[in-house]
């Protein structure tokens, strides 16, 4: 936080949300709440609900929410400061310099530079793109088809044959040889000194989500090696964190992206209307891409290359996409090679036919394991059978399970119960719901379902007292801010708690409190997760009760484990256990 907490309270409460959101969408007042069209997704009838009382915002079809801050930043691609300082300038509060601290200020500079650095390269590539030596880039870019739209939409540019001209720009705007070096578009060695790291290359700036430019990829215009090169990863690019025309992608308002494999890909789809469509950055999907698409939709579709590394690189994605919680599709682009082939052969209406017949990724998984077995060879098929089993047990809800033995019996010709048997036994060997492992990416791997769970229930929990803030005195004695071990929804529960016990919470200020975009999300959720639909009271009192013993639970050993180490755990560890035995044997009544 750069602005003084209470500042931004001020700024926060001078600007009514009904208001500001007014401004941009068309709001009709229903009971307490206005209710409008989502800007975040499209829809036709309205989900959006901006709440006076509260003031926030949620969308029940995209689950986009947040406090008037959130709201700005993901309408205007704003970061938080800049929300800061327009709604500021909107109500007529005067802000200070941001204060920054030593450390920060460092950072923060150093950070700033880098983005200047690249936007500056940026700059520059383009112009040269456009100039007399960039004709040979122009071409050859307009020979792929890309029209002057385009380029200039995704800021393409040429990197010119001389060797230092982009270094000699930078040293005459007065960036140390440094800086230049770090923001990764140079590169030094004794024979050269510092020099250019692209020549003779059609440049491809990368940004981030804000439209900063955070790195460059460059390709060889031709069949040169390597066809790519990279900006390395730098303090502003972490290639396992952003996706290549996510910037666009995000508020392209359909329900789900397209995943490409490469810059070309993208750029060719946005051209034929499918803005939705994103690519990693020249290294393999990851689950951090995977989170950061699952902020916007739910659903994927990949677009990966047809051949057998496409195949491969698609198998690998639909692990991650499952880890995500993000349902996947597979685009067949037979008998092209990838979707800028296929939009130059058959066009944007083929591409639309293909969107609606893409394949579930299950069947997939299956199409592409079927081609390593004999159906002809009763063992063979019968390995088959036997391993379509294996990966039915993935599904760890029943019904999902259900449904899928149906769908495979039927098109694989397997008897329903005999599959189902199958099942069952490698159930009993195995245990159900093993996490689905998803083959080597080179990250480490995260996640597991305990700790998810875990997780769950101390958002659930943070969710229940934000809602209901009568609930809090029947469970004050059992909880503290030290049981929610996740420290983002510690922080949060430490301001919850205490604003709870003095009656006085609003979950609009507390998402302030978060200066990374991230997180304020991410608190944002936490007070907009629905709540299962709880019918009865008894159903109500079972799940708070169960809940609480989670997180009781989780934070006991959490403590357990750091015993010796730290002393504060060992009273946490003691008032835990008392905690736990009474809940064991206590009722939580939700009566009045
Ligand atoms: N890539 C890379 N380095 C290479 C080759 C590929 O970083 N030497 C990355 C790039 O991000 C590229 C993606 O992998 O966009 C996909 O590769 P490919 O399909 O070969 O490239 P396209 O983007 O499709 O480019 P083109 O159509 O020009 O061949
Ligand atoms: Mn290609």
């Amino acid at each position: 936080m750069y602005y003084p907490d209470d500042l931004v309270e001020e700024v926060r409460t001078k600007n009514d949300i009904v208001d500001v959101i007014s401004g941009y969408v068309r709001l009709q007042k229903k009971g307490a709440n206005h209710f409008g069209l989502c800007p975040f997704h499209n829809e036709k009838s309205p989900s959006f609900s901006v709440s006076g009382p509260k003031q926030m915002y949620y969308c029940f079809g995209c689950g986009a929410g947040g406090n008037v801050f959130t709201f700005i930043m993901e309408y205007e691609n704003y970061s938080f400061a800049e929300a800061v300082k327009l709604l500021a300038e909107r109500a007529g509060v005067n802000l200070p310099e941001i204060e920054y601290s030593e450390e920060m200020k460092r950072k923060e500079s150093r950070k700033s530079r880098l983005l200047e650095i690249n936007k500056e390269s940026a700059r520059y590539f383009y112009y040269q793109l456009r100039s007399k030596r960039g004709e040979a880039g122009y071409r050859y870019l307009a020979g792929r088809g890309l029209g002057e739209e385009t380029m200039k939409k995704f800021g393409l540019g040429f990197a010119s044959v001389s060797s230092n001209d982009l270094v000699q720009y930078l040293r005459s705007k007065e960036y140390s040889d440094d800086l230049i070096q770090e923001a990764g578009v140079a590169s030094f060695d004794e024979r050269l000194g510092l020099h250019d790291k692209f020549w003779n290359r059609v440049m491809f700036p990368i940004q981030d989500t804000n439209h900063r430019v955070i790195g460059f990829g460059g390709r060889v215009m031709g069949d040169g090696k390597p066809k790519y090169l990279n900006s390395p990863e730098t303090m502003i690019f972490d290639k396992s964190r952003n996706l290549y025309g996510l910037n666009f992608a995000r508020t392209s308002r359909r329900n789900r992206m397209i995943l490409c494999e490469g810059y070309m890909d993208v750029i060719a789809m946005h051209q034929a209307g499918f803005t939705e469509a994103v690519a990693s950055l020249g290294t393999a999907f990851t689950i951090g891409q995977a989170g950061l698409i699952g902020r916007y939709v739910k659903e994927v579709l990949l677009a990966y290359d047809s051949d057998g590394a496409g195949t491969n690189a698609a198998l690998r994605a639909i692990g991650i996409l499952k880890e995500a919680g993000l349902g996947g599709k597979v685009i067949n682009m037979e008998p092209y090679k990838d979707p800028d082939e296929f939009m130059k052969n058959l066009g944007p209406e083929e591409f639309a036919k293909r969107i609606e017949t893409a394949e579930n990724s299950f069947f997939f998984e299956l199409r592409m394991l079927e081609r390593e077995y004999d159906f002809k060879d009763p063992e063979s098929k019968t390995k088959f059978h036997r391993e379509i089993a294996r990966k039915l047990c993935g599904f760890p809800e029943e019904v999902e399970r259900e449904n899928y033995l149906e769908a495979v019996a039927e098109k694989y010709h397997i008897g329903f119960e005999n599959l189902r048997k199958l099942v069952a036994s490698y159930a009993a060997q195995t245990g159900l719901a093993v996490p689905v492992k998803r083959p080597r990416t080179g990250i480490g791997e995260k996640k597991n379902v305990p700790e998810e769970n875990r997780k769950n229930a101390q958002k659930l929990l943070i969710t229940w007292l934000t809602d209901e803030p009568e609930i809090y005195p029947k469970i004050a004695k059992y909880i503290r801010a030290e049981d929610f071990t996740v420290e983002l929804y510690r922080k949060v529960a430490d301001k919850l708690l205490e604003g709870l016990s003095k009656g006085n919470f609003s979950p609009a200020s507390l998402i302030s409190l978060f200066s990374d975009e991230e997180e304020q999300r991410e608190v944002a959720s936490l007070f907009n997760t629905k709540l299962e639909a709880l019918q009865t009271k008894q159903e109500r009192e079972k799940a708070l009760r169960d809940i609480l013993y989670t997180v009781k639970r989780n934070s006991y050993e959490f403590y357990s484990e750091r015993m010796g180490a730290d002393v504060e755990a060992l009273n946490q560890v003691i008032a835990g256990k008392k905690a736990l035995e009474e809940l064991s044997k206590t009722h939580i009544s939700l009566d009045e």
